[in-house]
């Protein structure tokens, strides 16, 4: 029998990657997401993707936070587990509107899990991110450095890790693995679906995208006096689709009987500059990229890139795709959807 899976947050970038290979993996997908930051065109277009699989999904636009309606969903379908995307993640947002990041993140997630303990669904896999490692000392990040959080975004994270830790402590009939991601970018290879932020946006590849469009004029490059191979930041970009795949991995990781609550980072193990982000992208669309120096923006690291032995030797998971399939991936997204799912009028 196919498992049912419950994905928050599925209509978003990183859960509508996921939500398509969960398809064609031959899972059942039920999907909650408020719409805050997506669209239901990338709920409809996933269902296309998939073909003859597309009837296995099933969209609720629903709040975590309202509690009833996900004990009503609850009630309806046994879920075998869940993953867990549905949260805000802009940094600088977060910092503006703390408490709106506190709400959403911290009650949606306690919510959520509130209403798995009380139906009997004690798997879950959840969004972590590398910004829990902060300004990591050295590199590559193994899952046992020390953690720490800059910002109210990054504060979510960790006390949703620790809320996970707690909660498995205090009963071992939870299977929880938490992922770490890296910098997800790129798109499904097709072009259908892909990142489509609101407004400006924070990220740099989203940001490249916009400007080899020309709905943004120039890239501003933060900061070029970095400890790095052309002074400017280095990260792990990890291709959307494989970091996809990594959640499969976890979910049949959570079948094995001696998993507890676990943590795993998804990323490939290499760090990439900004200034060869930007090259690799140009290649890949062959658009210039005009770009402008400036300073450093405030919190952001100097290298970051995971070590991958973990999730390779215990999920048997490593990424398939280099920058530039990334690049690749993303410029097609972006040229056949210049508006992201949107139009010029929508856009900010
Ligand atoms: P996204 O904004 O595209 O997707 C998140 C989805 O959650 C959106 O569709 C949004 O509408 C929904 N949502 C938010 N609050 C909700 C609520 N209270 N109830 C129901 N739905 C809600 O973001 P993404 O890039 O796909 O990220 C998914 C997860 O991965 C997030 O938790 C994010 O913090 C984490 N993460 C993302 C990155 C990244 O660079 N994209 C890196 C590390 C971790
Ligand atoms: C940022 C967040 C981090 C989050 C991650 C993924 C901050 C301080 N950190 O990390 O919490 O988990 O996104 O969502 O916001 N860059 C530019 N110009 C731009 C944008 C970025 O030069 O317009 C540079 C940055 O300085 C950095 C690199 O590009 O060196 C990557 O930036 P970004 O995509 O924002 O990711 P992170 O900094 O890793």
């Amino acid at each position: 029998m196919a498992q049912t899976i419950l994905v928050t947050g599925g209509a978003g970038y990183i859960g509508s990657h996921t939500v398509l290979q969960l398809l064609l993996g031959g899972y059942k997908a039920v999907v909650v997401d408020n719409l805050d930051n997506s669209s239901p065109i990338a709920i409809k277009r996933v269902q296309e993707l998939a073909g003859k699989h597309g009837p296995n999904l099933t969209f609720h636009q629903m709040d975590l936070r309202d509690k009833p309606a996900l004990e009503k969903l609850f009630a309806s379908t046994k879920f075998d587990a869940v993953i867990h995307f549905a949260g805000l993640k802009a940094v600088g947002e977060s910092v503006a509107k703390p408490l709106m990041y506190y709400n959403n993140n911290l009650i949606g997630t306690i919510a959520l899990l509130e209403v798995m303990a009380a139906y009997g669904c004690k798997k879950l896999v959840f969004s972590s991110s590398a910004t829990v490692y902060g300004w990591p000392k050295e590199v590559p990040c193994t899952e046992e450095f020390p953690l720490s959080a800059a910002n109210p975004y990054g504060r979510t994270k960790l006390v949703i890790e620790e809320i996970c830790r707690d909660i498995h402590r205090a009963d071992s009939g939870w299977k929880i693995i938490l992922l770490r991601y890296f910098n997800p970018v790129g798109a499904h290879p097709s072009g259908y679906i892909g990142e489509d932020p609101r407004g400006i946006p924070n990220n740099l590849m989203p940001f490249v995208q916009q400007v080899a469009v020309g709905r943004r004029p120039a890239l501003t490059v933060y900061g070029n006096d970095y400890a790095t191979k052309d002074g400017t930041g280095v990260r792990d970009y990890i291709h959307v689709v494989d970091l996809a795949d990594g959640h499969i991995a976890a979910l049949c990781k959570l079948s094995d009987p001696s998993i507890g609550c676990e943590v795993y980072n998804l990323g490939t193990g290499k760090g990439t500059s900004v200034l060869e982000m930007v090259a690799a992208f140009e290649k890949a669309s062959g658009k210039k990229i005009p770009m402008v120096l400036a300073g450093r923006r405030p919190g952001d690291a100097e290298v970051v890139y995971a070590s991958t032995d973990k999730a390779k030797r215990e999920l048997k998971w490593k990424a398939k795709y280099g920058i530039d399939e990334m690049c690749l991936d993303q410029w097609n997204w972006a040229s056949k959807n210049p508006y992201g799912y949107g139009s010029p009028e929508s856009a900010a």
